[in-house]
């Protein structure tokens, strides 16, 4: 039934009509629809079903492709692409929302989805921020909103709505190669920073009427296989979950979260994709979301190949249906949509169940306003790389740099004449970047913007009164030769005021990332160690997604600053804090491993850190803090703070109760600086064994040479709680200690 005639005026349909409750629109909507356009709204394609070449890189829409997918199995959505000119996305967005539109039955607009996960990397010119571990490590949820506002501000233009960001698994297994995806290992950060990222990319109201949805992933216990590759087993108990990795996305949904994407991995034997008590109980029932749970890129093909859990796609389709799926990011085939019309005429699957499901997804495109701007702005695009969006991106680098060693003060660097530059990333864009940054693996050196400045570019700016030189760069030579060519090489480099080192890994994304070896590879490491026997002070620059094992060159060097991937204004991040223009504020939202075999995150169990000597047999030695000289929340400054007066308001905190600690932060130093305050929690006994400690509160203070400021945290019992395997929370009596600054105070609750 189109639209209804009345006396010559065309009356739009009812759910076309914005001035009706969204909720009769759907159901408007739904009674029109066939139950293979329904299908088709439960159905994601990729974008090389669309363009005129099958590559992602090719944005140029075929018609006839498109007009079959969405005219003949009204397909609801698409996905993917790298950066081409917002012209060029404008064009597609705008010719391939028309048929959907125009020439569709029913008008449903398209929504399409994209990795914008640190800006709108597939967009040339955008902005493009540092990767959210380096995020986690500025401690301020602003970063992570601003991030999402202008991705959806350089998004929204362009046509894009179904952002898959934010990333809200925890970065606890550094092997793991999208380690730097997440925010760090805590759950409270990664929430706080999650919630902040969510916000921006949903409620920026510069793009209105234009609006995004975001999407929290990958849903859930994803980041922790054993063997630290990608997609591979997860050993986790539903207890674990809970209190573990339910946070980051629990806040995510209670700030109003759109979409969630699937894990496409196994939980303790049970792919996620068809775990009814994950997908439906844990994040419907639980949890409460209500939005859109999409699969990840092919998750209902690999029940049947690659977890071999289904007998063929159709019963793979049945499972995921029946678990909780709403959308299949299929992509590349129309087998969902097959399987899934059978299993219906079948009576196995109900049209009440694909109801549900094409219910949730309307929502979304009537919430976002589809139905009234399914185009693109007609506006030209112009917010690609703003100077006030890239000032936003330089200010997240910024406050992003961890300073792990600065040894005799080498750094700020004092006026250098001679500066000698290595490693790989001494004159790279694309090392700062990673994957999802113009394409899914990090696109060749060419493709990145003229004006990005590489580090050897931002050292030249940043002392401009220094003569750099950067070996192994055009026709410098590098660091190779024979030992005595080595030996002259190491006693030219004594005249030379300071070498930096930039080492660390190129881009890498998913799978293609699986390592077997945490250590920094052994090229780096003796060139390192040569440089080491050079004279001028060393300063370690290491840009990579994982914290590399670099024990030994953290001792060779005489400063070292975890870089993480900065993004587009890494460079002069970088170069700011050694020169001493930004003070570096970064505090490590991961623990730093020590050891190739020996990763712990800091809110270990006090089993995790037993050590047995043999000489005190007798004696459980249990050393906090022992397993590495670099824990979660570490990080220098080139200001010195004290922490002092830590006083509870009370020692003993009542079941309705609020306990209120309060300390002093000094700037005992002559330069501003600005400090993070960690307010952890340690539970001395539990029913299910507690962590060491936890973070409970995190907040900033910046304070002026000499100034002093009174910081507090209000403790209420909820803070003393921790699910049992159910999600229930346990609330029990007993001494806990309060933590910040290094001082502790112990107090009760009596429960
Ligand atoms: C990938 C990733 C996911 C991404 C999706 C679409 O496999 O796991 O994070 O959003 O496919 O590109």
């Amino acid at each position: 039934m189109a639209d209804i005639r009345i006396k010559n005026q065309v009356r739009p349909s009812y759910y076309k009509n914005p001035d009706h409750p969204i909720g009769k629109r759907i159901e408007d909507l739904l009674s029109r629809m066939t139950l293979r356009e329904k299908i088709g709204q439960m159905t994601q394609l990729d974008v090389t079903l669309i363009n005129t070449t099958g590559e992602q890189k090719d944005i140029e829409l075929d018609l006839k492709k498109a007009r079959d997918l969405i005219r003949n199995h009204h397909i609801g959505s698409f996905l993917n692409g790298e950066a081409v000119p917002a012209r060029t996305w404008h064009r597609f967005m705008t010719k391939l929302t028309r048929i959907a539109v125009e020439e569709s039955r029913l008008g449903i607009p398209i929504i399409y989805g994209i990795d914008h996960i640190h800006g709108a990397s597939y967009l040339e010119g955008a902005t493009v921020f540092p990767h959210n571990i380096n995020l986690g490590a500025t401690f301020n949820p602003e970063h992570a909103r601003n991030t999402g506002k202008v991705t959806a501000l350089e998004s929204a233009e362009l046509g894009h709505h179904w952002i898959f960001a934010p990333v809200l698994d925890l970065g606890v297994n550094p092997l793991w190669p999208r380690f730097w995806e997440t925010y760090g290992e805590d759950p409270h950060l990664a929430s706080e920073m999650g919630a902040a990222n969510v916000d921006g990319l949903q409620n920026c109201s510069e793009t209105l009427p234009h609006r995004q949805a975001a999407t929290a992933k990958h849903f859930i216990g994803y980041s922790d296989p054993r063997s630290g590759r990608d997609r591979t087993p997860v050993h986790l108990s539903m207890q674990q979950i809970h209190e573990f990795h339910r946070p980051s996305f629990q806040k995510a949904i209670d700030t109003g979260l759109k979409t969630i994407m699937t894990n496409a991995g196994e939980i303790s034997g049970i792919p996620v994709v068809a775990s009814y008590t994950l997908m439906t109980r844990l994040l419907r029932e639980d949890m409460g979301f209500e939005g859109v749970l999409i699969t990840d890129w092919d998750d209902i093909g690999k029940l049947e190949d690659f977890h071999h859990t289904a007998q063929n796609f159709k019963e793979a389709t049945f499972a995921a249906v029946e678990a909780g799926i709403d959308v299949s990011m299929t992509p590349l085939h129309l087998d969902f949509n097959e399987s899934l019309l059978e299993l219906v005429e079948e009576g196995r699957i109900t049209e009440e169940r694909i109801d549900e499901s094409v219910r949730r997804v309307l929502r979304i495109k009537f919430e976002l306003g589809l139905f009234e701007h399914p185009y693109p702005p007609d506006t030209a695009p112009v917010n690609a790389g703003s100077p006030d969006n890239r000032k936003k991106a330089l200010e997240a680098a910024r406050d992003s740099m961890v300073l792990l060693k600065n040894h005799d003060d080498v750094l700020p660097a004092a006026k250098p004449k001679r500066i000698g530059l290595f490693g790989i990333s001494a004159n790279s864009k694309r090392n700062f970047c990673g994957g999802w940054t113009l394409t899914w693996q990090g696109a060749e050196e060419s493709r990145f913007p003229e004006q990005m400045p590489t580090l050897f570019d931002a050292l030249r700016s940043e002392f401009p009164g220094a003569e750099v030189t950067c070996f192994g760069c055009n026709d410098v030579p590098g660091l190779s030769g024979s030992q005595s060519e080595q030996k002259e090489f190491v006693a030219m480099l004594n005249d030379f005021d300071l070498l930096i080192y930039a080492g660390g890994e190129e881009p890498y994304c998913e799978f293609a990332g699986n390592i077997n070896d945490l250590r920094l590879p052994e090229s780096q490491a003796g060139e390192l160690k040569l440089l080491s026997k050079a004279q001028p002070p060393l300063v370690f620059v290491l840009i990579s997604g994982r914290p590399l094992i670099v024990t030994e060159q953290i001792k060779d060097s005489d400063a070292m600053l975890f870089a993480g991937l900065p993004g587009f204004e890494g460079a002069e991040a970088i170069a700011g804090i050694i020169s001493g223009r930004f003070n570096p504020t970064g505090r490590l939202p991961f623990s730093y491993p020590v050891h190739p075999n020996h990763f712990l995150p800091y809110n270990h169990k006090k089993s995790s850190i037993y050590h047995f000597d043999i000489d005190n047999a007798n004696q459980i030695i249990q050393k906090e803090d022992s397993y590495t000289p670099y824990p979660f929340g570490f990080g220098l400054s080139y200001t010195t703070f004290r922490y002092s007066r830590f006083r509870l308001g009370t020692k003993t905190l009542l079941q309705k109760g609020t306990l209120t600690a309060e300390i002093t932060v000094t700037n005992t130093d002559s330069r501003e600086g600005t400090e993070t305050v960690l307010w952890f929690i340690s539970a001395h006994k539990g029913r299910i064994s507690r962590p060491v400690k936890e973070l409970k509160h995190f907040e900033q203070v910046s304070l002026k040479p000499g100034k002093s400021a009174k910081m507090s945290f209000t403790i209420t019992p909820d803070h003393l709680s921790y699910p049992d395997e159910n999600g229930k929370p346990i609330l029990e009596p007993g001494t806990f200690s309060l933590m910040a600054g290094g001082l502790k105070e112990n107090f009760c609750y009596e429960g």
